[in-house]
């Protein structure tokens, strides 16, 4: 019997085919520092947990609306209106088991299946942009980011790829896989063409609060945007609830096709996990900025320890728990063809990193080399990590 091409065109997460071959070392008895998965290595706040058993013993256990309970959305729309300074009402905010549903369903509402209908995505860029914009039948236009802008894009760059095809522009600061940071000035002109040329825009903020230099700047607050944007965070890395599911996205006008396409899928997010998404906006937050400060203290020494070896160098990302080094005199110096080489090599070695391919195909007449580390784990994880990859690379 046929699998559908759609199918077997389906991008996916490396971060979790490295994972099981890291595990799979690990039951053969080899240390693997890993610095692959893209997860707050804490544990969810006590009263976050606290709040989804008491919704359990109080029975909160069957279907919700589709969109989510009203006084949790509630909840979501203040916290985005104060944090987007924007008006956010409880009915344009749609909440799913996870951010990620809401990019498939983001492409679904805005462009039509088969007939050549355009999104621009970030590349490198997380992978399921990709993979989903080719799922649901639209041409993926990607967008090169470039290491000379701290991992921005040049807006003539955008401008270049912007047809009467293109229905929408998936954005994503502070960026996975780079760390990098969109500036305002960047927004602000992204919003003049995204007005001028009437296209969506989808801006995944599922970083936004692990910023460590400047306030976290989205391209929802510029005047008139909001209008067009689909505004997506969730609690996966804010607070340390990656396998809670929980995310949400606003936007006035899409919110209600949102919620169809949640109808026709998901029915509606966890009951239980809504009690405790609520607790964790309206809650303390003293824990979740704890995290961030650990984050800064990791990136730091990631950064530091990174650029002291021969053949790599990093930029000091501005938010997100990655960096991103450029590694391509190390593999030269090695004398391997490219990132996932190296990658390999490392693991030999004992340490799991991802290589830029696991984020989108090389753009054209880019032939620097970049792998990414995840640098949510300890800083005894961190020291000896690089200090293997140290002795790979300069093979002391
Ligand atoms: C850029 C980006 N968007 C979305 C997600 C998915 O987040 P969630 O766990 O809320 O589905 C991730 C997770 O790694 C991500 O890196």
């Amino acid at each position: 019997m046929k699998i559908s091409n759609r199918t077997l065109a389906l991008g996916t997460e490396t971060a979790f085919e490295v994972l099981a071959e890291v595990n799979r070392m690990a039951r053969e008895g080899k240390h693997v520092i890993s610095f692959c998965i893209g997860q707050p290595d804490f544990d969810t706040p006590r009263h976050i947990k606290d709040a989804a058993i008491k919704a359990i013993n109080e029975g909160r256990t069957g279907y919700t609306d589709s969109v989510g309970l009203l006084h949790v959305r509630e909840v979501v729309a203040k916290y985005l209106s104060q944090t987007r300074k924007i008006d956010v009402k409880p009915e344009h905010v749609a909440i799913a088991n996870g951010a990620k549903h809401f990019i498939a369903f983001t492409i679904a509402c805005t462009t039509d299946y088969g007939v050549g209908d355009e999104v621009i995505y970030p590349n490198p860029g997380f992978p399921i942009y990709e993979s989903q914009i080719i799922a649901r039948g639209a041409v993926p236009v990607a967008l090169p980011l470039s290491e000379k802008k701290k991992f921005g894009f040049e807006i003539e760059e955008l401008e270049r790829r912007i047809t009467k095809k293109t229905k929408l522009l998936i954005l994503n600061s502070p960026h996975n896989p780079t760390g990098g940071i969109l500036e305002q000035e960047d927004l602000e002109a992204v919003a003049e063409l995204a007005k001028k040329h009437d296209f969506w825009v989808y801006s995944d903020e599922v970083y936004c609060r692990i910023v460590y230099d400047k306030p976290f700047a989205s391209i929802a607050s510029i005047d008139g945007m909001y209008e067009r944007t689909v505004v997506c965070d969730g609690a996966s890395k804010a607070y340390a609830m990656t396998g809670w599911r929980m995310g949400y996205a606003a936007n006035p006008v899409l919110a209600a096709h949102l919620a169809r396409w949640i109808t026709n899928t998901e029915s509606c997010p966890n009951h239980i996990s809504q009690y405790a998404i609520k607790q964790a906006l309206e809650g303390p937050q003293d824990e979740s900025h704890k995290m961030v400060e650990s984050f800064r203290e990791r990136r730091d020494l990631t950064v530091k320890l990174l650029n002291e070896i021969e053949g790599v160098s990093c930029l000091m990302p501005g938010g997100a728990f990655y960096a991103f080094p450029n590694v391509t005199k190390a593999v030269e110096k090695l004398g391997l063809k490219n990132s996932e080489e190296f990658r390999r090599l490392l693991l030999q070695n004992g340490v799991a990193v991802l290589s830029d391919r696991h984020f989108g195909k090389r753009n054209e007449g880019d032939n620097e080399q970049h792998v990414r580390l995840s640098y949510a784990t300890s800083k005894e994880n961190i020291v000896e990590g690089i200090r293997r990859m140290k002795e790979v690379v300069e093979g002391k």
